[in-house]
């Protein structure tokens, strides 16, 4: 573990530790009261079908769809939204995104396949290493789709299958920024631009028609001011008959959720060393907070900095259309997990009906997420720890519950569970449970 310059090592680590920490301290009660007004069509739900499911909220859905349309169309010029489908493929929730006019972003062959099967009318593809089954597809659908390339050598490799099937599609190219390092295993450095549109002039069955960039989990908007500002500034360095080729940048996803989730004091990283050392002492580690709420910003914002960095680097001087490929932020509301009380334990201990294979990872022993119980419901928050039903300890659903007490056979509700959670759901000791819709 020593590194040969372990003192200053020893200095950084130190200075990590003791930097100030912005803790957002607070409740998100706005999600409690949100879902108690659907509590008794909720319940109703919970009476007809067996426990646990997913429970499907197509006016949620529509809502975020409505949202992030107008929001986003206010301040973004010419705009085109592909729903980032791994954030939740569920056929209700493609069918209800089509249905709003949005367009979809897939990221295999499988979610093509699903894409086609729900009625997408126009698609992007973007992703990594794409097969040569998964590029056949795309040739096959090209008149809806159009394929983000992700290096020099799927250039190469869909233009030699276009010219030997005689045929052509449009593409874009996915670049990363030189601010994103940790990001390169996507596309080719934004500074090859101009190396890819001339390696492309090898294959004019490719229509080189934009530019595609994606980040994760931006709480700020300085993600996305760096990437317009970046891909602008290649841009400019292109010849008049490249530049003339392009015709959409595309900003992806990456928006967050605004006041929905928090963490635990143990995923910073210093609580994180007082839990093992606490527990290592065989000890409960205890800390002053409860959890802190997520940072994050309202919609309204992202949409503003992005619009304003458009008009500012590029709209002055080039007329492009806009793609983006939101995930999380439309598909967040779309799903509940409803699950029910099935052995109370001890005080303050319960398990419930169904595992965390549900959710497909540990993601509720680090975040935060009200909890409610649909049966007993309170204003208040009380410490309750429901497990899930797996044979495995590592199969928790939170700490915490709004409610006025627990009893065997309550209806627990942990409400916008809608994105990377069905899409990471596992036959782990048990099925995946079914979808149920309410309205
Ligand atoms: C290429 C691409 N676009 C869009 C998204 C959607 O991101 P989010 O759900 O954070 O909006 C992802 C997610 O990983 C992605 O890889």
């Amino acid at each position: 573990m020593l590194t040969k310059n372990y003192q200053h090592s020893k200095k950084l680590v130190d200075k990590y530790l003791s930097r100030p920490l912005k803790l957002r301290r607070g409740r998100l009660f706005g999600v409690v009261t949100d879902i108690l007004k659907k509590r008794s069509a909720i319940l109703k739900v919970s009476h007809k079908y067996p426990t646990p499911f997913y429970l499907f909220d197509r006016r949620g859905l529509q809502t975020s769809i409505k949202e992030f349309k107008t929001v986003f169309g206010q301040h973004i010029p010419r705009l085109n939204i592909f729903y980032a489908v791994k954030s939740n493929p569920h056929p209700y929730v493609l069918k209800e995104v089509i249905k709003g006019g949005l367009g979809l972003d897939v990221s295999s062959g499988r979610e093509l396949q699903l894409a086609i099967k729900n009625g997408v009318k126009k698609m992007i593809f973007t992703g990594p290493g794409k097969t040569d089954a998964e590029l056949a597809l795309a040739i096959k659908h090209r008149q809806k789709l159009i394929i983000n390339l992700d290096s020099f050598t799927e250039l190469r490799r869909l233009g030699q299958m276009l010219r030997r099937q005689k045929k052509t599609m449009r593409a874009g190219v996915r670049v990363y920024l030189s601010s994103q390092s940790n990001w390169n295993k996507f596309g080719i450095a934004v500074s090859d631009l101009s190396k890819f549109f001339s390696a492309a002039k090898k294959y004019p069955e490719i229509k080189l028609e934009g530019i595609q960039c994606h980040m994760s989990w931006n709480k700020t908007v300085t993600a996305y001011e760096n990437l317009i500002k970046e891909i602008a500034t290649q841009v400019k360095t292109l010849s008049a008959e490249d530049r003339a080729q392009i015709k959409f940048i595309d900003f992806g996803g990456g928006f967050e959720t605004y006041n929905q989730e928090g963490y635990f004091p143990w995923t910073l990283t210093s609580g994180e060393i007082i839990k093992e050392a606490t527990e290592h002492f065989g000890q409960t580690a205890q800390f002053k907070d409860k959890y802190y709420l997520s940072e994050s910003i309202p919609l309204k914002d992202y949409a503003v900095a992005i619009g304003r960095a458009i008009f500012k680097y590029l709209d002055p001087w080039i007329k492009l259309n806009y793609y983006c490929e939101p995930g999380r932020i439309i598909s967040n509301p779309a799903m509940h997990l409803v699950l029910k009380v099935m052995d109370i334990k001890r005080p303050g201990m319960a398990i419930l009906d169904g595992g965390t294979n549900m959710i497909g990872y540990e993601l509720f022993e680090y975040f935060y997420y009200p909890t409610v119980n649909l049966t007993r419901p309170s204003k208040k928050e009380i410490a309750y720890r429901f497990y899930g039903s797996l044979c495995t300890p590592y199969d928790l659903f939170g700490y915490y519950c709004y409610a006025r007490g627990i009893k065997e056979g309550d209806i627990i509700i942990i409400p916008n569970q809608g994105a990377y959670t069905y899409t990471l759901a596992q036959n782990f000791i048990k099925d995946i449970p079914a979808t149920y819709i309410f309205s």
